[in-house]
């Protein structure tokens, strides 16, 4: 099972979009697997789960797309030159439980011309520390709101060949 995490708890993310445009290529290739959507995560989750303390709609959340996953495709926005606080507090929250030595793939999305790349170098330091193991192929999605149509379509031949490229790859890896 492949959780794909959309890193980000923005209502009307277009990280969340390329979440879904993954999740239709993994499904015409009939790989299972799942969305996993930041900003269905508990409000005060950072507080209530940290340290020793959680809470079931926490728990639930983590055994869902955390611990049944075998393998994670984590697509980031670059904000601020990184990747999302939010999804660092989960991870501060988690420790490296049910990631230590599965597959994670990087796709980063940004509005700007670097496609998140600095964000997918922090995020891979951050799994190499989990000691997970990153696909070196990273997808760095840039100037992203110039790929989505009006009909919310990614409709860049490129881009789309990009992606499909790195799930052939990453699927083996
Ligand atoms: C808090 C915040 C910080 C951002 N910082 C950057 C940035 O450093 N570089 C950049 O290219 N875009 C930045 N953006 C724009 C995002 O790249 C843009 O919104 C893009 O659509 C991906 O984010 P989204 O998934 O939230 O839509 C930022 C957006 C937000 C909300």
């Amino acid at each position: 099972m492949i959780t794909i995490i959309s890193a980000t708890n923005r209502l009307g993310s277009i990280t969340y979009k390329v979440a879904m445009l993954y999740s239709e290529v993994l499904s015409k290739m009939d790989v299972k697997h799942q969305i996993f959507d930041l900003s269905h995560l508990p409000n005060d989750f950072i507080f209530s789960n940290f340290d020793d303390t959680s809470t079931d709609d926490f728990v639930k959340h983590f055994d869902k797309y955390i611990i049944k996953a075998d393998r994670f495709i984590v697509i980031s926005p670059e904000y601020h030159g990184s990747y999302p606080g939010i999804f660092k507090a989960f991870i501060d929250c988690i420790g490296n439980e049910g990631i230590k030595e599965k597959k994670v793939a990087l796709v980063g999305v940004s509005s700007g011309r670097a496609g998140n790349l600095r964000g997918l170098d922090h995020l891979s330091a951050l799994f190499h520390h989990l000691r997970a193991e990153v696909y070196s192929s990273k997808s760095k999605l840039s100037l992203i709101h110039k790929l989505f149509n009006e009909q919310d379509v990614l409709d860049d031949s490129d881009t789309l060949k990009l992606i499909q490229n790195q799930i052939n790859g990453f699927l083996t890896f």
